[in-house]
């Protein structure tokens, strides 16, 4: 604490990010990054950025990539907003959308920024809490004094909520928004963009940073009524006009515009996926459902934080959560079918051999 001290910053509790071990050949699972390049349609638009006009700012309103997101949803470019990661859009839909005195709702096992925003912006949050198979009850999100935040599929337990449900959380929050947080529902089933058009308290925010591989490039967006979409602008332009950089407007365009690589590299992790679950199974792991790119798995017989020691000893960084309720499971993001490979290898190497049932 400093004398100079804000009480906004006196107040802040800020999120620690997963480690970015800056060790040549660590195996890293840790952070939900995708492991394949993004399109090399993104890489020629950023070198033809280069040699064009960064000299000049760039477009306050991003209108070429929000026109490209708008397209990819079938949607209108005054429906889609973009900012620097999804990260400052949640940022900024906390201060356009909450109220401090109106309690929020999100599970008690989330996304661990909803939290420190919820702290920053002075805006009371009750958590909702999990059933015991990490699955969400709809009804607990009904009628919320302030509104609501699930991300789906849900981080770290990786679950979806089906449509149906997010539906009667909608209907049953009339006069309050709720915020449907989608960074990985490109390796699910069904978006809810689809809900947009029917309900005007429905802001779905989304990412490049998973399945289009650009988390280094910071590009996230939400979708909803334009007059959702007026709310960010209005405090995006109140602190910063150029959230997103000239390269990053036109790798992100590019992205959006190589609909084949997208299906391509999506349609490979989910295929890892469903190896990688199968042979934790094998191993005696519990391992959820997943509808995201990484699995969330607890062994009966051995310690989530002991595994997470030792494979970091070995070179393969995956994600524990130090937190009640999930202290036994890990988190690993899905990685090249090589990487999956070498992780299951250490893995046998360091677990029991599974009794016979
Ligand atoms: C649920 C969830 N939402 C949002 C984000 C932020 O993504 P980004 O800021 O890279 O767009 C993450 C990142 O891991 C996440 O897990």
């Amino acid at each position: 604490m400093n004398k100079f001290w804000s009480d906004m910053v006196k107040r802040a509790e800020p999120y620690v990010p997963g480690e970015q071990l800056n060790v040549p050949d660590i195996i890293k699972l840790n952070t939900n990054e995708n492991p394949y390049p993004p399109s090399p349609l993104v890489r020629e638009a950023i070198l033809e950025e280069l040699e064009g006009q960064l000299r000049l700012y760039p477009s306050p309103t991003a209108d070429g990539l929000r026109l490209a997101i708008a397209e990819t949803y079938g949607m209108s470019k005054d429906e889609v907003f973009v900012g620097n990661g999804s990260d400052e859009v949640l940022a900024f839909s906390f201060m356009a959308f909450f109220h401090p005195g109106k309690p929020i709702r999100f599970p008690n096992i989330t996304y661990s920024f909803y939290p420190v925003y919820a702290k920053l912006f002075n805006i009371p949050y009750e958590l909702v809490r999990v059933n015991e198979d990490f699955t969400l009850r709809a009804e607990s999100f009904f009628g919320s004094e302030g509104g609501v935040i699930i991300p789906n599929p849900n981080a770290p337990t990786s679950l979806y909520m089906e449509l149906s449900s997010i539906e009667s959380i909608l209907i049953n929050n009339p006069d309050t928004v709720v915020i449907i947080d989608e960074a990985y529902i490109d390796f699910a089933t069904v978006s809810a963009v689809e809900l947009v058009k029917s309900y005007n308290n429905l802001l779905v925010v989304q990412t490049t940073s998973k399945s289009r591989s650009l988390a280094g490039m910071r590009v996230g967006y939400a979708i909803g009524h334009p007059d959702l979409i007026e709310a960010l602008v209005r405090i995006k332009d109140s602190v910063n006009s150029y959230t997103i950089d000239r390269l990053a407007i036109a790798g992100a365009t590019a992205a959006f515009k190589d609909r084949e690589y997208f299906d391509y590299t999506v349609k490979k992790i989910k295929k890892t996926r469903q190896r990688l679950i199968k042979a934790l199974e094998e191993m005696g792991f519990h391992v959820l459902p997943s509808q995201a790119n990484f699995v969330f798995a607890s062994h009966a017989e051995r310690a989530a934080v002991e595994l997470y020691m030792q494979l970091k000893g070995e070179g393969i960084l995956v994600r524990h959560f130090n937190q009640p309720d999930i202290e036994n499971y890990l988190r690993i993001s899905i990685g090249t079918d090589e990487q999956i490979h070498s992780l299951l290898r250490k893995l046998q190497q360091l677990l029991p051999v599974p009794r016979q049932r």
